[in-house]
């Protein structure tokens, strides 16, 4: 049998052209440059660099496994190199912002970039979709993965194909408490979706079929809880594998028709539709949003990633884009005002409490 293929999306914000717009072309050369060399080298098989808005997207293919030294530190160095060599002489906006650590230490989880991967066996055709979202947080993926792996309503194939009636289980963690729970659907749904309604909390990590398949994996890196600051929104990425006894690409791909209300947009504090869009327009604008998210299609053969096909360059998506834009002028009116402003929880690592500061000795009791 041959060895099991790795696919490794790793991302970080570091630095981007003006204010939080977008990756700078000469960002993408460069780190395009270096996975090339590792490619050359052997250390991978395959690469494709792109960008949602300010958000710089390595992924990766490769036989080492998750959690791989390895490809982890060509990761972190090449967002080391790029900042230095790029975001930095050009003075990009906040160079270097997702690289919290100073030295590589074998993972780069919990150093600030994130990290979405998935380790199978290569069928026979293996279609492997990646999404990434900017202006938003790892939970904003759960109302979309649950609705592909889980709602018969979105995905046909979990009613009419015997292969997929069974079901998945999906491991959920609480990034407050570092702990993670794996929850079967269709039998435990309403448990499921007890924990996952609180996206800033409980956060979708990987889902499985019940055979123990790999069907889909997210990053959930919560970036104010490693620093204890503000420090950007952790905009998160995903790797769904389709097809052939898991949804088919279209299943995958429907949730998206319904921008539904994510955390982030400006200054990562407040809600706003999750907009589907093409590669062109991955980069963000009005009120630094709104939050956006790409789709990129491959098929795999022996690693190598073919492709991409840019699955939301596609009039298909046109109305989802319309009704993101009016929920965004609808939600924008409201200015200051929750629920468009996040709650009280979610501010605490904002620039708010600092403001709040200020007004502590005027309170006077009454
Ligand atoms: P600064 O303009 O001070 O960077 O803050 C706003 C912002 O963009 C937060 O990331
Ligand atoms: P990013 O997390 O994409 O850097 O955005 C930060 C921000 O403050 C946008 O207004
Ligand atoms: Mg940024
Ligand atoms: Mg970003």
């Amino acid at each position: 049998m041959a060895e099991k293929i790795t696919v490794s999306l790793i991302k970080a914000d570091i630095g981007s052209l003006a204010g939080h717009h977008v990756v700078h072309p000469k960002q993408l050369e460069m780190a395009r440059e270096i996975l090339e060399k590792a490619k050359n080298k052997g250390l991978i098989i395959d690469y494709y660099v792109f960008n949602c808005g300010d958000d710089l997207q390595l992924l990766m293919t490769h036989r080492k496994g998750e959690s791989n030294p390895e490809i982890h530190e060509l990761a972190w160095n090449t967002f080391k190199e790029v900042t230095e060599k790029v975001s930095k002489p050009l003075k990009l906006y906040a160079a270097g912002q997702d690289l919290l650590g100073e030295a590589f230490s074998g993972n780069v989880r919990g150093m600030g970039p994130g990290v979405a991967e998935m380790e199978f066996e290569e069928r026979a055709s293996d279609p492997v979709l990646v999404f990434a979202a900017d202006k938003t947080e790892p939970g904003a993926w759960n109302y979309i993965l649950f609705k592909i792996f889980a709602d018969p309503f979105n995905t046909a194939g979990l009613v009419i194909d015997p292969s997929l009636h069974q079901g998945f289980d999906f491991h959920v963690l609480d990034v407050q408490e570092g702990k993670e729970v794996k929850i079967g659907c269709p039998e435990e749904m309403y448990d499921l979706l007890a924990l996952i309604g609180t996206p800033g909390r409980y956060v979708i990590s990987k889902i499985y079929r019940k055979d123990g398949l790999p069907a889909a994996a997210a990053s959930t890196s919560r970036l104010s809880l490693i620093a204890g600051r503000y420090v950007g929104k952790d905009d998160p990425i995903c790797i769904v594998r389709a097809q052939h006894g898991l949804p088919a690409v279209g299943e995958v791909l429907e949730p998206f028709a319904y921008p539904h209300i994510v955390a982030g947009w400006m200054r990562g504090s407040h809600h706003g539709p999750l907009m589907p869009v093409p590669l062109k327009y991955a980069k963000c604008t009005r009120f630094d949003g709104p939050p956006r998210v790409v789709g990129l299609g491959f098929q795999l053969h022996d690693g190598v990633l073919e492709g991409p096909a840019d699955l939301f360059d596609d009039p298909a998506f046109d109305k989802a884009r319309a009704i993101a834009n009016d929920l965004a002028d609808y939600l924008r009116r409201h200015g200051p005002f929750m629920p468009h402003r996040l709650g009280p929880d979610e501010m605490e690592y904002t620039t708010l409490p600092a403001v709040l500061e200020k007004l502590k000795d005027r309170f006077k009791h009454v």
